[in-house]
């Protein structure tokens, strides 16, 4: 991938939100210990509060200590520290961003405008950063997810950046593109020959993507409970990754030629509609239960719930892509909140054998397996057929595991988080990482179709108690085609 790396100013919008302080003020000192910031690097912290450039840089410091897994290193936050200006804006407010002119150098450094503020304010930032003249065509705007609730609310949004921004000029976040094993997941593909060419209905029976969380909502319930499982993980996040997994290869490892290539995965789903929604989705939402050995309690009884919600905690999916590849080929998909474990994997299900010719010491051969350990525990293992050894009791075979774990292989200190990468690429100029306009318009018109056949249903989420894998339901989903989810 092009790397390009230009001083710049980065601006956030929203500093001292939850966001900054958790996730991009600790990654950007991250970057800062590991060198990758250059020298003349500004961060300008935006807010509506009263605070001081001391102040602020005080507030930054005590977000370190609270969020950032390591002691603070005195020098690398001394540098840190040295680039950090605070401005305060009203976000509504278009005459108050001319103060951005005393701090940004337009000529001598890019500007990277994230906006780490709720989508109903993107269209201000916009119109206060244009009115005030503060924009070239170098300007970058980063945006936080999530772009609307639906395709309608999307498009709003996204004309209201558009007026101002040009599409090679905006990044669309989905963290999980910043995760190192999903991005490996181009590498496993398209650097082995062994995965492509065995990478299609010839080859693979079906596909699991699992992404499981142990958190309930976490004080999140008003915004979750417009939202649901579907919309917040399966829209973007799961969506993403079976796009990695599922698209051609592209031409080139750059942002057009990938989101091109994911886009014409989106537009190869299969529509799911009243007409089959029973068959292929499974929506649930979970009841008090144990995690971990301690209560916990249900949905509706979480901090800050208001009445009977139906919205859903779990999903569970039979998606079909319509192309040559992937003909008879089921994706299934499974998320949701609250669930034993935080686990998020891939299992490739490799297609039987059509001849047996172990039958006498074994009846059935397991298929072979790919599974891809996207978190925790980063790695790849594959299960395979072995000959069990010994001379005695002729050909017994037994089911084995190569396990590659890329802690163990790779030594690596620490796995960035995946804000680190973002926050690095969109400074670098590389969209490859970011979500195109299209393929976030084409994932919600497939995800509309499923919420409007679940709203014509009208039947409420199945139940399941905390700290279990979901609904029976979601066994049936994969039983009736004769297959079991992956545990
Ligand atoms: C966010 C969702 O996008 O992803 C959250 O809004 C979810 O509800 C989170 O918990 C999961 O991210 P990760 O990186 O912890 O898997």
């Amino acid at each position: 991938m092009d790397q390009i790396n230009r001083a710049c100013d980065f601006v956030i919008f929203g500093a001292l939100g939850d966001l900054s302080r958790r996730k991009l003020i600790t990654s950007i000192y991250h970057l800062e210990r590991s060198g990758l910031l250059e020298d003349e690097t500004k961060i300008i912290g935006i807010a509506r509060r009263d605070e001081t450039t001391a102040s602020f840089i005080d507030k930054m410091k005590s977000s370190l200590k609270e969020f950032l897994k390591w002691d603070i290193d005195p020098e690398v936050w001394q540098r840190l520290a040295a680039r950090i200006t605070y401005v305060k804006i009203n976000l509504d407010r278009p005459d108050e961003y001319y103060q951005l002119h005393d701090v940004l150098n337009l000529e001598e450094r890019v500007t990277v405008n994230y906006f780490a503020v709720p989508p109903s304010t993107f269209g201000d930032i916009c119109k206060g950063l244009s009115e005030s003249r503060i924009i070239n065509d170098d300007t970058r705007v980063v945006l936080e997810k999530p772009i609307g609730h639906d395709l309608a609310s999307s498009i709003i949004i996204n004309d209201a950046v558009a007026a101002v921004f040009a599409e090679n000029q905006i990044y669309r976040i989905d963290h999980y593109l910043g995760k190192e094993t999903v991005q490996n997941l181009l590498a496993l593909r398209f650097a082995n020959s062994i995965f492509t060419t065995n990478w299609d209905h010839n080859a693979i029976d079906h596909v699991q993507i699992t992404v499981a969380e142990e958190v309930g909502i976490e004080g999140r319930w008003g915004y979750f409970d417009q939202s649901g499982q579907l919309r917040d993980m399966v829209q973007n996040h799961l969506l993403q990754i079976l796009s990695f997994l599922a698209m051609e290869p592209p031409v080139k490892l750059d942002g057009d030629n990938i989101r091109n290539e994911k886009l014409k995965v989106l537009k190869a789903l299969r529509p799911i509609t009243i007409d089959n929604i029973d068959s292929k989705t499974v929506r649930g939402q979970y009841t008090s239960g144990f995690l971990k050995g301690g209560p916990v309690s249900g949905y509706n009884e979480e901090e800050g719930a208001q009445d009977e919600s139906n919205t859903e905690t779990f999903v569970a999916l039979r998606v079909d892509i319509d192309n040559w590849r992937w003909a008879d080929v089921p994706f299934y998909l499974r998320t949701a909140k609250r669930m034993p474990t935080k686990l998020s994997e891939v299992v490739i299900v490799f297609k039987q054998l059509p001849h047996n010719i172990f039958g006498k010491s074994n009846r059935k051969l397991s298929p072979n397996k790919l599974i891809i350990r996207l978190q925790p525990h980063e790695g790849v293992e594959i299960m395979m057929l072995n000959k069990i050894p010994g001379i005695d009791e002729g050909v017994k075979l037994q089911q084995t595991m190569l396990d590659l774990s890329f802690s163990e292989v790779f030594k690596v200190e620490r796995i960035a988080d995946a804000y680190e990468r973002l926050l690095l690429e969109a400074m670098r100029g590389n969209q490859a990482l970011f979500v195109s306009r299209e393929e976030v318009e084409q994932a919600w018109k497939w995800i509309d179709s499923i919420q409007d056949a679940w709203a014509e249903l009208n039947e409420p989420p199945k139940s399941y108690p905390a700290g279990t894998w979901g609904p029976v339901a979601a066994v049936t989903l994969l039983a009736k085609d004769g297959r079991e989810w992956e545990e």
